[in-house]
């Protein structure tokens, strides 16, 4: 490996589910919200404050899986990531789409502090368990507040951690999480909060444990998977999204 090559750029947060993962994290990605209650909610939010869909851009977009979804609605998508082997990752994604749909998509390396966007050229911002987790993201709200158009909706997709199993579950990998101070942080913010009982549904146990184990401790992943029987658990998110 040639120095440089594969580490992330500066101001990565890192990401291991994703980072040391990613095949599983694909299988994550098809088990979260198989209803479909977050696609469905996002349009709502931009018709009802008179926003468009000219050109989303999705921070933080890993190895790209929903830039197809974006592209279906929008004229134009870009994806921003930090670390290198998901821009690769994500760039392959699109020679799987249909060109007409891959073609509006381009993936740029970047990060949430310092977008590698022209000012005021965003109509909706997409961050989904990717850099904005609370107090800290301050840099990367200076850089919306510059890259939003008048009118656009930005939205920050996270865990509820106050409620439903996964939330319990991760409140026991980090007991000193607090999410009523998380939530103070975004309305302090001027965001509101759509909350949204969404669910990992897998295929299979074997894809149920393998989800499992990338976001938790070999420790913790045990006691959850021995208890937790099944292919599927409620998983409450917060939906967080304001308009500029
Ligand atoms: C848990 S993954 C989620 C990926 C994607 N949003 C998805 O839902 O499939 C978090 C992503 O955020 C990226 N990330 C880390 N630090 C970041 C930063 N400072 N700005 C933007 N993205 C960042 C990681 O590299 C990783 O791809």
């Amino acid at each position: 490996m040639k120095h440089g090559e594969h580490l992330p750029a500066t101001g990565a947060t890192p990401s291991p589910n994703i980072w040391h993962h990613a095949d599983t994290y694909e299988v994550e990605n098809r088990a979260v919200d198989r209803r479909g209650l977050i696609p469905a909610a996002m349009p709502r939010l931009v018709a009802e404050h008179g926003g468009t869909w000219g050109h989303v851009l999705d921070i933080g977009c890993g190895t790209g899986f929903h830039l197809p979804l974006w592209a279906e609605r929008a004229r134009r998508v870009t994806g921003i990531e930090p670390h290198p082997p998901l821009v690769e990752q994500a760039r392959s994604r699109l020679a799987s789409l249909d060109p007409a749909l891959a073609g509006r998509i381009e993936v740029r390396p970047g990060t949430a502090q310092d977008l590698p966007v022209a000012d005021h050229s965003i109509d909706v911002a997409h961050a989904r368990w990717a850099y904005f987790f609370g107090p800290g993201c301050e840099p990367g709200l200076a850089e919306l507040d510059r890259v939003m158009a008048p009118g656009g909706v930005a939205f920050v997709i996270d865990n509820d951690a106050s409620s439903s199993t996964f939330g319990s579950w991760f409140r026991r990998a980090f007991p000193e999480y607090d999410p009523a101070a998380i939530a103070r942080f975004w309305r302090r913010s001027g965001w509101t909060r759509e909350p949204l009982l969404v669910a990992w549904e897998t295929d299979t146990r074997e894809d149920f444990e393998a989800i499992v184990r990338i976001e938790f401790t070999p420790g913790l992943a045990d006691a959850i998977l021995a208890e937790h029987p099944g292919t599927t658990v409620d998983y409450a998110v917060d939906l967080w999204w304001r308009t500029f």
